[in-house]
């Protein structure tokens, strides 16, 4: 179950959850988009229009899924960017509404189901690096994204013994979704590129692999964690510092 699914990460990770054997169950609240990804995957991609911040709708929908998921991915988000001394309240609101309670909301429902139904499973919540590292303008992107982190730890430590592992996915600088505008700029996609120690954006095909490494088995063991999906970024806070000239490492 990918809620968001219908545009950038979440639409190439129904794709590729469908790939791997999944049945997908594709939410999103725009429901022509979701429709839309949903039958250029075929019959085994189920799409529904659920806005995740509505919480008799989430329940619902997980009361009319078959079966409990094996794995669900809040995946759903969106931005509000603005300085926070000019920040409208409104626009926090919805940032944290969407990113952080909308994640809570359809986490409980599924792990509800989940454990009603004894199987366990698997819950990724898709936070960002800016969950990690504050940006210039991002202020209420950034504290619901941070929130998704922790929110993730007490999951995985209170349905840890039902069998339900919890981890968070933070992906990097992705040439895809909500970012397209940006790297739409041939010299911001340079600058950028150059900035990452793997020396490229990333992709969501790459954000799609961890979340369904994380999902599977192989990750049996992982549960509460965070793994940045970022090409090394996040630990380049040092790169710049001015160094003595005997300490050049060419
Ligand atoms: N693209 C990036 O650079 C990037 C980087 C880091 C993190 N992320 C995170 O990855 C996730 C996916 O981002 P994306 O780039 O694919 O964005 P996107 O805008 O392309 O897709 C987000 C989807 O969420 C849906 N959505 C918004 N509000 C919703 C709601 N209330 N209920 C249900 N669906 C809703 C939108 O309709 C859209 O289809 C987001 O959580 C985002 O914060 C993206």
């Amino acid at each position: 179950m990918i809620t968001g699914a219908g545009s950038g990460i979440g639409a190439v990770l129904a794709r590729h959850a469908a790939k791997e054997g999944y049945r997908v169950a594709a939410w999103d609240v725009d429901e022509e988009a979701v429709g839309g990804i949903a039958a250029a995957i075929g019959d085994v991609c189920v799409p529904s229009r659920v806005d995740v911040t509505d919480d008799e709708a989430v329940t619902a929908a997980i009361a009319d899924l078959p079966e409990a998921p094996a794995l669900v991915v809040n995946n759903a988000g969106v931005v509000r960017f603005g300085p926070l001394l000019e920040l409208a309240a409104q626009d926090w609101r919805t940032a944290l509404d969407v990113n952080l309670t909308g994640t809570f909301l359809v986490a409980r429902a599924a792990a509800a189901r989940m454990i009603a139904e004894g199987l366990g499973g698997a819950i990724v919540n898709i936070s960002s690096i800016n969950g990690l590292a504050a940006a210039p303008g991002a202020g209420a992107y950034t504290a619901s994204k941070a929130g998704v982190v922790m929110l993730t730890e007490h999951m995985a430590l209170e349905w840890g013994a039902h069998g339900i592992r919890v981890n968070t996915v933070a992906p990097g600088l992705i040439d895809a979704g909500m970012s397209d505008a940006i790297y739409a700029d041939p010299e911001v996609r340079r600058l950028r590129s150059g900035r990452v120690p793997l020396g490229r954006l990333g992709t969501a095909q790459d954000v799609a692999d961890t979340v369904l490494f994380l999902g599977s088995d192989r990750a049996a063991y992982v549960t509460g964690q965070m793994l940045a999906v970022d090409g090394g970024i996040t630990r380049g806070a040092l790169n710049a510092m001015p160094r003595a000239r005997s300490q050049v490492v060419e």
